[in-house]
């Protein structure tokens, strides 16, 4: 199971640090499922025995990109491993620059998790399928280092996931059309974690407010 922990705008550099080493520890040895998203900022620079991911980038590789991040800045930290898509950058990038991020992601080879997910007035609509495949239609479904997140925008930090039916018919249909391992997000905890990974073609979880504080995380990954 993959379990991948996005920090969106906490912790700092001194803090990550003793993040990142709590868990290396009890991690002993490298673990490929194990993902964490810290703030550009706060990359660890060392080795690591969970893959760290950056939760947002400029597709370049360096230049004259007042404010971003490229491919040089991150591979001094080895990050080759992006998010893509997540609801909360949707808000400042649109569909033909999350494009142009994957295509440039998968043209150096990175691994993506690629995030989808509706928002409540879609769902009350019933346009959820038609609105995942439209955000899925903008991306190669066949790329070999793909993990799509299905992350409902209405149970993200709310403190309450999605209805278990709903996400399995989501799953359902995001399964019908890639081999990708899927992840489920939005308000995933100490609580609901079985069950979440107990649905049906759930590959693993994308995590925010509850991998905050590291213990947690460990927690919900079942490490401790
Ligand atoms: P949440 O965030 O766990 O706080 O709902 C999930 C996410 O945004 O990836």
């Amino acid at each position: 199971m993959i379990f991948a922990a996005n920090l969106k705008c906490n912790h700092t550099r001194t803090s990550f640090e003793l993040y990142a080493k709590a868990l290396n520890k009890v991690l002993k040895e490298k673990n490929d499922e194990i993902f964490v998203f810290p703030p550009n900022i706060a990359f660890y620079q060392g080795g690591l025995n969970f893959t760290q991911g950056t939760q947002n980038f400029y597709p370049c590789i360096n230049g004259a990109f007042t404010g971003e991040i490229g491919k040089e800045q991150l591979d001094e930290f080895g990050i080759n491993c992006v998010l893509i898509g997540h609801s909360e950058r949707r808000v400042f990038e649109n569909d033909d620059f999350i494009k142009t991020k994957f295509d440039f992601a998968t043209k150096h080879n990175f691994k993506i998790i690629f995030c989808i997910g509706e928002n409540l007035a879609c769902k009350n609509q019933n346009k959820t399928k038609d609105f995942l495949n439209s955000q899925l239609s903008n991306i190669n479904l066949n790329y070999e280092k793909l993990i799509i997140a299905y992350e409902p925008i209405y149970s993200i930090g709310t403190g309450v996931s999605a209805d278990i039916k709903d996400i399995e018919v989501v799953l359902e249909f995001v399964n019908s059309k890639t081999k990708a391992p899927i992840l489920y997000g939005g308000s995933v905890n100490e609580k609901n974690i079985k069950e979440i990974l107990n649905i049906k073609h759930c590959s693993g979880v994308l995590i925010g407010s509850a991998a905050l504080k590291v213990e947690n995380f460990i927690k919900i990954c079942g490490l401790n």
